[in-house]
């Protein structure tokens, strides 16, 4: 029996120093619920799949309630999560109906023999598997409706995730996001891009990214992060390597990654002015920050 480790991401970029607090609250909840079931013998998959459904009903993160809305005043979210085990993963794009986008990718990879829908194909099969079919106003926040109404930009940021080592030795991966705000319809990030967004491998490690897709799924940031480790990095060292990877090819890559490898050692990194993390420690403890 390994020692179990989570962490959890509520995007990288840069907001309000105001949201901070009530941001720090939502990523120690989510990294203790995962943690608590980690604690229990339960698996990693379960971990970041609960981990993300607190981060995806938390209304300040891009993910859930609180997506960004897209340019026609439209929510479109994506999803995927990754079972190190196998390898498997299950993914879902421009979901507009499903309030736990994670659940639904989770419902792709184990009980379909595929890996990735989209639209309202996905939207049909999350009725199919018995998910609550929710109005797309559902995930609309007052405050993202008012920033829509007076066309403000936003920071492309928000989307969440979580890696987790369990105590059996499995890694997993998820990632959840609104994706960026005013995109055009169909547009579909990193997020739920195998690689990208998301990644794990059992003996190596787990890593979720979040920041501009375009630029994260150029570089399949997340495999690029678990591949480091494979050549003698640490963990922080893993994902600082990994953003001074997208760096050399982006000017502004506004990017962020999470990862925990196969000890159970954390880390993150990013090349925003902020990323928000939340982790547990060794004895329970659950933290919250927003720079490394
Ligand atoms: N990283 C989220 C997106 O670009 O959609």
């Amino acid at each position: 029996m390994g020692k179990p480790a989570i962490i959890v991401h509520g995007g990288a970029g840069d907001w309000s120093d105001d949201e901070d607090a009530p941001k720090s609250e939502s990523l120690k909840e989510a990294a203790l619920t995962g943690w608590r079931i980690l604690q229990a013998g339960g698996s990693a998959l379960d971990a970041v799949e609960k981990a993300t459904n607190i981060l995806e009903d938390f209304p300040l993160f891009d993910a859930g309630i609180g997506s960004f809305l897209n340019e026609v005043g439209e929510i479109e979210m994506d999803a995927l999560i990754v079972d190190g085990s196998k390898p498997d993963f299950g993914a879902v794009a421009g979901v507009k109906h499903v309030q736990y986008p994670i659940s639904l990718a989770r419902k792709v990879m184990t009980e379909t023999p595929h890996c990735f829908f989209v639209g309202s194909g996905a939207d049909s099969l999350a009725q199919q598997f018995g998910f609550p079919f929710q109005p797309n106003m559902f995930f609309v926040t007052p405050a993202e409706w008012a920033r829509f109404q007076q066309k403000q930009t936003a920071s492309p940021t928000g989307t969440v995730g979580a890696v987790a080592l369990d105590m059996h030795g499995n890694l997993a991966s998820a990632t959840s996001t609104g994706g960026t705000h005013d995109k055009k319809p169909g547009r579909v990030g990193d997020s739920p891009i195998f690689g990208a967004g998301g990644y794990a491998l059992n003996g190596f490690g787990a890593a979720s990214a979040t920041g501009v897709g375009e630029n994260i799924m150029r570089v399949l940031l997340s495999k690029y992060a678990v591949d480091s480790l494979t050549h003698g990095k640490t963990a922080p060292e893993s994902v600082q390597h990994a953003i001074a990877h997208i760096n050399q090819f982006f000017d502004d890559s506004q990017a962020g990654i999470i990862l925990v490898d196969a000890q159970g050692n954390i880390g993150a990194a990013h090349s925003t002015s902020k990323i928000a993390l939340g982790w547990v420690d060794e004895h329970g403890q659950a933290h919250a920050k927003m720079t490394v």
